[in-house]
């Protein structure tokens, strides 16, 4: 039985509580949350003992794992917290971003490298809530590039609505690796979520675009990647699920997956995600997306922040990464 404390009571968190107390081999032994209303709700949910402070939860509870579900502006002083008190954690996405998800900058990835580096000199098992690799669709394009359906990767095209951005740029470095640089388009001085165009480049000469606003909405799908191989190209859509794969050159139509009508795959990928960190846990291997893929994220949109600020210049990840880490 894995045992967790679930660090939030509002509704994010108590959702992730919940699925993981369901599982079969994980429960929620403790709740932490600074907001005394919040906490005597989630305390009377699980039905267990209550802590309003990290302090006071590391002293009276041994919980190897500790569902860290607070917001992006106020992630990093209690995972370094929570790390260094000795607890495997499971957090929310991104990594970092004081002024929130749709506006990541390379200061954000500075504030984060040091609990990275804490984290990798611990042992402990420290991972991020990037659902969308359990989604039936996203799954199926990542296995057909690396199982070579698609023949030699070529180009990757993609936008995403900023609700769903961390998770694109996930999906995307998850399915054909970790880019080599990026050049970007867009003013991040603008309010709210700057639009930008983005250019990828990978060390083995693939090539991409990503493009981000809110713009568009959710009419047509909030998000979208398509990949382009030699022999086939796919394209996976939407928070419910959608796959089509068709042969390069001629569009003929070579498989097509949807899901059922009622049984969107987003509210699954929770669950399943959920299944995979305590099956980590049992097996003590890394979590389904662990403390790299977070920090991969971030660096990503660290160098469109610094790209974007010099007016488009083609950006190294590695480059950014040392001067995070310097
Ligand atoms: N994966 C997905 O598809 C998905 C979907 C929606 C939201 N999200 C993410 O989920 C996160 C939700 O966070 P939120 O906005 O609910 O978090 P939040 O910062 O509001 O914190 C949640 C609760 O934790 C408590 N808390 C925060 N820090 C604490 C501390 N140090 N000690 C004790 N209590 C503390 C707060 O009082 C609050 O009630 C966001 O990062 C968002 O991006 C992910």
């Amino acid at each position: 039985m894995v045992n967790c404390a679930l660090l939030s009571g509002r509704g994010m968190g108590m959702m992730h509580g919940g699925n993981f107390h369901n599982h079969p081999d994980a429960e929620v032994v403790a709740v932490c949350e600074m907001n005394p209303e919040l906490l005597e709700k989630a305390k009377e949910h699980f039905g267990v003992p209550g802590y309003t402070s990290i302090e006071e939860l590391l002293a009276n509870c041994d919980a190897e794992l500790v569902l860290l579900i607070v917001n992006e502006t106020r992630r990093i002083p209690p995972l370094t917290e929570l790390i260094a008190g000795g607890r495997n954690v499971f957090t929310e996405k991104p990594l970092c971003g004081l002024e929130g998800q749709a506006r990541v900058r390379e200061e954000d990835l500075k504030i984060a490298a040091p609990a990275i580096k804490n984290w990798r000199d611990s042992g402990l098992k420290f991972g991020i809530d990037f659902n969308y690799r359990f989604m039936h669709h996203f799954r199926k394009l990542h296995d057909d590039v690396a199982d070579g359906v698609l023949g030699e990767i070529k180009m990757v095209h993609a936008r995403a609505h900023f609700n769903c951005w961390s998770h694109i740029i996930d999906l995307i470095l998850w399915t054909i690796g970790r880019p080599d640089w990026v050049s970007v388009v867009g003013d991040p001085n603008e309010s709210g979520g700057w639009a930008r165009l983005i250019h990828i480049g990978w060390p083995n000469g693939v090539i991409g675009t990503l493009s981000g606003t809110n713009l568009w909405g959710y009419d047509d799908h909030p998000l979208r990647i398509k990949v382009l191989g030699d022999k086939s190209y796919s394209e996976a859509k939407g928070l419910d699920g959608n796959y089509i794969r068709r042969k390069a050159g001629n569009s003929e139509v070579e498989e097509r997956w949807e899901n059922e009508q009622g049984n969107p795959e987003m509210p699954e990928s929770f669950k399943r995600m959920a299944d995979g960190v305590i099956k980590a846990m049992q097996s003590d291997n890394a979590f389904p997306a662990d403390g790299n893929a977070a920090w991969n994220e971030l660096l990503f949109e660290a160098a469109v922040h610094r790209s974007a600020l010099q007016e488009n210049a083609r950006i190294s990840l590695n480059d950014v990464e040392a001067d995070a880490f310097a």
